[in-house]
């Protein structure tokens, strides 16, 4: 009957949970086959042998999951009787959507009304059903649950966009977590040498086809460097003028959250003002330091304004020595940072030449050599990790609700 609006569904969706009952093996199919879609990768799908009356006897029972679909061979006063005494069942907020055997538009408008999210009609291809799916989680969870980790130095030089690009290649080649690294610095980014590839873009042009929701263009900024990393292929923009503003860098990384569970951000040689809305969005921030006085002292003043810009709020905040050994006889101790700094210090990197610059001199990762790699699982993945490893959906904020009346049957009856 109603047409998924496919636009905005082809993203990875929320965490959430979607039962089904049928007993047509066409449904049966295609709901095996939605399985399978990448966006279903955190929906957890259950197909049911049953009808609404099956659903009525598992919701007396257990909690209700948040999107249930329900197909019927009758669509008369007895069925919609027995779709109200289900929704008496169900946990307020749970969505459903219906599949019946005509094509009724009166039938269709009484369904809406009575709080149904959509009504479909048998047989249903797999397209329309994840497309279906896809809008009803879409509309009621919202896009939520990826994670941004914005890496700054305190300092110019101190090492954040490696420690950023190795985190990056650890999260996805070791932790086997699809992620995105985005480095703000537009023309004065390095990664092109530290991920080894050729800048096919610019930050202004991916910022455009984002706010024009240009997706294709957009898929075709993201280039892929490994099965499970992928990088915003900017970094040809001129170096010498101004870039995009904060609304234009907030608007590309709302869309690139949308695609990857994890956004890696490069902010260190980025403008203040796009850091500054990098670190207020950020779900934890990585503060690279070295040792040394000059770089403590900015360090400490960026802690105590980063904090301002959240208004005090929840930070994650991981700070990191790095380069310690450079020159040991400058360097101040750990316990001295961590009572300057007010904060612990979460890792301490070693000055490693033949590591970071012997690999950065062959276009080499950090991942792709056995040092490197040991020193990104011991020191780098630990700060993040606690966080990725299966936290994606536990540690997610919670959903942003759309406003669109979605709760199945609310305006009847809701379980109290
Ligand atoms: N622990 C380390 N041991 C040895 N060399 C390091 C270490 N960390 C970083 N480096 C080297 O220091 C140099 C600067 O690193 P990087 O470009 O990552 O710093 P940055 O903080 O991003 O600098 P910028 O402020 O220019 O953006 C690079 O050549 C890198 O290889
Ligand atoms: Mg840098």
């Amino acid at each position: 009957m109603s047409e998924a609006d496919n636009r905005g569904t082809s993203v990875l969706l929320p965490s959430s949970s979607v039962s089904i009952y049928t007993k047509d093996p066409e449904t049966l199919r295609a709901a095996q086959e939605t399985e399978q879609d990448w966006r279903f990768a955190r929906v957890k799908i259950k197909i049911v042998d049953g009808d609404v009356e099956t659903a009525i006897q598992a919701y007396k029972e257990y909690a209700s999951p948040d999107l249930v679909m329900i197909q019927t061979d009758t669509i008369d006063e007895a069925f919609t009787d027995r779709l109200e005494a289900l929704a008496g069942h169900c946990d307020e907020g749970t969505s459903a959507v219906v599949i019946g055997p005509v094509n009724d538009v009166n039938l269709y408008r009484r369904l809406i009304d009575m709080g149904v999210g959509d009504y479909l009609v048998r047989p249903i291809e797999k397209t329309v059903l994840a497309d279906v799916i896809a809008k009803t989680l879409i509309e009621k969870i919202g896009i939520t649950g990826s994670r941004l980790i914005a890496f700054l130095g305190a300092k110019g030089g101190v090492g954040a966009s490696m420690l950023a690009q190795a985190t990056a290649c650890g999260i996805a080649d070791i932790l086997g977590q699809k992620a995105v690294f985005l480095d703000t610095a537009g023309g004065w980014s390095t990664a092109a040498v530290g991920l080894g590839f050729e800048p096919a873009t610019t930050l202004a042009e991916a910022a455009k086809v984002a706010a024009g929701n240009d997706e294709d263009s957009l898929n075709r900024m993201l280039l892929p460097l490994g099965e499970k990393l992928s990088v915003l292929s900017s970094g040809g923009d001129v170096m010498l003028e101004p870039t995009i503003t904060a609304e234009q860098l907030e608007m590309l990384v709302g869309k690139l959250m949308v695609k990857y569970p994890v956004v890696i951000a490069d902010l260190s040689q980025s403008p203040d003002i796009l850091r500054k809305i990098m670190l207020t969005r950020a779900n934890q921030i990585v503060l690279v330091t070295t040792p040394m006085l000059p770089a403590l002292r900015l360090g400490r003043s960026l802690i105590q304004e980063i904090k301002e810009a959240r208004n005090g709020g929840h930070m994650e905040l991981a700070l990191v020595i790095n380069m310690q050994g450079l020159a040991p006889a400058f360097e101040v101790g750990k316990k001295d940072i961590e009572a300057a700094m007010e904060c612990p210090v979460a890792a301490q990197i070693p000055f490693e030449p033949k590591i970071f610059s012997g690999n950065e001199h062959e276009s080499r990762r950090l991942t792709d050599d056995a040092a490197g790699r040991k020193l990104v699982e011991q020191a780098l993945l630990p700060l993040v990790a606690k966080d990725l490893g299966g936290g994606l959906e536990g540690d997610a904020p919670p959903p942003e609700k759309s406003g669109v009346l979605n709760g199945f049957l609310r305006k009847i009856s809701s379980k109290s």
